[in-house]
Parts: C-alpha cells; sequence; structure tokens
C-alpha cells in the first residue's frame, strides 16, 4: 500500500481549562454531553483515525458542531491536538518547530474558505498570487501564475477587477484559482461551495472534479451536505459529535451503512443517481447468456435502469477499458435501491 498523504492517529480535541483530566473521562467513556455537563468541557473531537490518500477526494461530513472545522485546522496545525499525531508525507507535524511549520502552511497547504476571504483591495489577479507572494517569489512569477490559474477557473479578463465586483460564484474561483497557484499538493476546502446559490454550487463541484482530473491534488473537502460530499467522495468520513461514525467509499456506506445515524441519514438520497454499476454487478469474466447489452462500470443505475426500459429480467455485460469486469443482473440493481433499513421497516409493516 502506498503511503497517506496525510495520516491522522487517535486525535482527540477538548477546548476548556484543563482537557488533560477531560481527556481520562472521555477515555473512560464519558460522551459529549455528560462532559460538558459534568466538567464544563467540549469535546471536539475524539479518537479519529483518518488516511487521506495521495491524489485523492477525502470528504469530511457531518452536521454543524460534529467538528469539522477543528480536524481540518489540526492539519495545518491551526489547532494544537489534546493527543494524538498528524502525518504529513510520514512527519509528525507536532514536531515541527516554528520555521518548519510557517513553510508547510506556505508550501505544501492550500485553503479555500467558505467565505472566499479575498483581500478587498486587492485586484483578482494580486489575489490569485497572493501566496506566491507570501513566499518571496517576484510579482511576474505570481502574476504569471495568478493569470494561468485564473484563465483555468474560467475568470480570463477578470484580472484587473476588484473582489465586490463579482459575483459569489466567482469570487469562489478566485479562491479556488490562488490555491491552485499556489501549487502545493494539499488542498483543504472548508465548506467552500456551501454559501453559493445551488446551481453555482453545482458548477463549482462539477468545476473541482474537472480541475481534479488532471491535477490529482490530494483534497481535503468539508461540507454537511451529503449530496455534494457523495458527489465529490473518493473516501468519505462521517463525523458525529467529534467521532467518525463511519468511513469508506461513498457507494460502500450507501450499501452497507454500519450505524443507525449512517441509515439515517442516507435514507433520503437518490441511491440510483448515486450508486454505480460496479458496486452492485457480479464480479466475473465469464460472458453472461443473452446479454441485453454493454455498459460501462461506473454508470449509474438511473442511466441502466433508462436504457433498460424498465425490464428487471435484462442482464447487462459491464466493461471497463474494453474488458468485461462483471454482469449486472437487474434484479440486483432494483435491490439496490431500496436502503437497508427501508426493507427491514417493509417487513415489518408486512409483519403487522
Ligand atoms: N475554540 C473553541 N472553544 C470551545 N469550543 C469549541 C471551540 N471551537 C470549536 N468548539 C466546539 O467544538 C465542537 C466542534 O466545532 P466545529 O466548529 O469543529 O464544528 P463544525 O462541524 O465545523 O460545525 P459547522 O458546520 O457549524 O461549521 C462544537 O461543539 C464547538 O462548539
Ligand atoms: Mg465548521
Amino acid at each position: 500500500m502506498t503511503r497517506p498523504k496525510v495520516s491522522i492517529r487517535g486525535l482527540y480535541k477538548i477546548f476548556g481549562g484543563d482537557p488533560e483530566r477531560a481527556l481520562a473521562a472521555v477515555k473512560r467513556g464519558m460522551g459529549k454531553t455528560e462532559l460538558l455537563e459534568s466538567q464544563g468541557h467540549v469535546l471536539g473531537l475524539q479518537d479519529i483515525n483518518v488516511d487521506v490518500a495521495a491524489g485523492r477526494i477525502t470528504v469530511i461530513m457531518g452536521l454543524s458542531g460534529s467538528g469539522k472545522s477543528t480536524l481540518i485546522r489540526h492539519l495545518n496545525r491551526l489547532i494544537e491536538p489534546t493527543a494524538g499525531e498528524i502525518l504529513v508525507d510520514g512527519e509528525d507535524v507536532m514536531k515541527l518547530g516554528p520555521r518548519a511549520l510557517l513553510e508547510m502552511r506556505k508550501t505544501r497547504m492550500s485553503m479555500v474558505f467558505q467565505k472566499f476571504a479575498l483581500f478587498p483591495h486587492r485586484t483578482v489577479l494580486e489575489n490569485a498570487g497572493a501566496s506566491r507572494r507570501i513566499r518571496g517569489e517576484t510579482a511576474d512569477v505570481a502574476d504569471r501564475e495568478g493569470r494561468r490559474w485564473l484563465e483555468r477557473v474560467g475568470l480570463a479578463g477578470y484580472e484587473n477587477a476588484y473582489p465586490a465586483q463579482l459575483s459569489g460564484g466567482m469570487q469562489q474561483r478566485v479562491g479556488i484559482a490562488r490555491a491552485l497557484t499556489s501549487d502545493s499538493d494539499i488542498m483543504l476546502m472548508d465548506e467552500a461551495f456551501s454559501a453559493l446559490d445551488p446551481l453555482i454550487r453545482t458548477d463549482m463541484q462539477d468545476l473541482l472534479l474537472a480541475l481534479q482530473t488532471e491535477l490529482h491534488k490530494t483534497i481535503v473537502f468539508i461540507t454537511h451536505d451529503l449530496d455534494e460530499a457523495l458527489k465529490l467522495a473518493d473516501h468519505l468520513v462521517i463525523l458525529k459529535d467529534g467521532r467518525v461514525v463511519q468511513q469508506g467509499e461513498p457507494q460502500e456506506i450507501l450499501l452497507h451503512p454500519n450505524d443507525p445515524y449512517i441509515v439515517d441519514f442516507i435514507s433520503d438520497i437518490n441511491r440510483a443517481r448515486v450508486l454505480r454499476v460496479r458496486s452492485v454487478m457480479e464480479r466475473t469474466q465469464a460472458p453472461p447468456e443473452a446479454a441485453a447489452g454493454e455498459i460501462e462500470e461506473n454508470a449509474t443505475l438511473e442511466s441502466v435502469i433508462a436504457l433498460s426500459g424498465g425490464d428487471t429480467g435484462k442482464v447487462y455485460r459491464v466493461m471497463q477499458d474494453g474488458a468485461q469486469t462483471g454482469v449486472l443482473h437487474m434484479q440486483d440493481l432494483v435491490r439496490a435501491l431500496v436502503p437497508t433499513a427501508a426493507s427491514e421497516d417493509g417487513l415489518r409493516a408486512g409483519a403487522a
């Protein structure tokens, strides 16, 4: 296995006057509510273990207060942990001296914020090149790189405008261009699209995915929106009350939720749109008898339903890169559309 880009190990964060004492209580099993009531301490994070794979999008999802921002701020040590370690490229961030830490923040990580955080009195181009200037590179280099990435995010022609002259969506494009201009391999995005209108938000998600197919950045993306999480995540981490309830490939979580909280959380999702053929097909190289046609592994179930005309008797040959990887029985597809808990509810209703 290749080494994760970022490794979070046994991370705890407790806010309050005596976090060590509170930590001992948490390790004995005290929960967030009780800790607050009995000791006046806030349990921010508990026993977080997450590997962030290089070149992939890791999404941290959870409701307000679940600890998402606290977690992401640990990665560049804007917050000090109460316990645990964070390794970046195998190096313990806690052991970095002030200079090395600054260097890491400037060169290896970039951040995109929910509220854009642009400099209001600087032009779009100056904003885009800011990270280069801060690193002490020349204005020529900063402008050249800034210009290049502004063009890439669709903002060519706006170089001399000021942030206030742009719409929210355009301002966030500047935010993304600024992060890309820094040329760091890790991008931290805390609710980066949450302040945008739904349609603009979808555009930005598409832009990020399009960029990612070329750039292969290591992205940690925070959101409280499940649809956004499912769309973007290669690896999805679901937080609740400061702990990881479940993490894995989104498809895997949808098909095998391991906790009632997750079952509840995913119950309203359009499964046909999110689930892919590869997650529900039978893995076999043996050609099926009487295949109705060939489909791709990564096709959504929705697209196959349309293709089949709703015929549940059909069987498809599943192809990837010109070779068969599996066989899809429409009956398996239909079964996957029903969430686990819902089918149990159905059974209970039927038995009553
Ligand atoms: N500096 C702090 N002092 C005390 N408690 C804090 C501090 N920062 C965060 N917390 C608490 O830690 C918990 C996690 O907060 P955090 O901001 O990480 O949540 P979040 O998931 O980012 O929420 P949101 O979606 O609202 O941004 C919350 O209970 C919060 O009140
Ligand atoms: Mg937050």
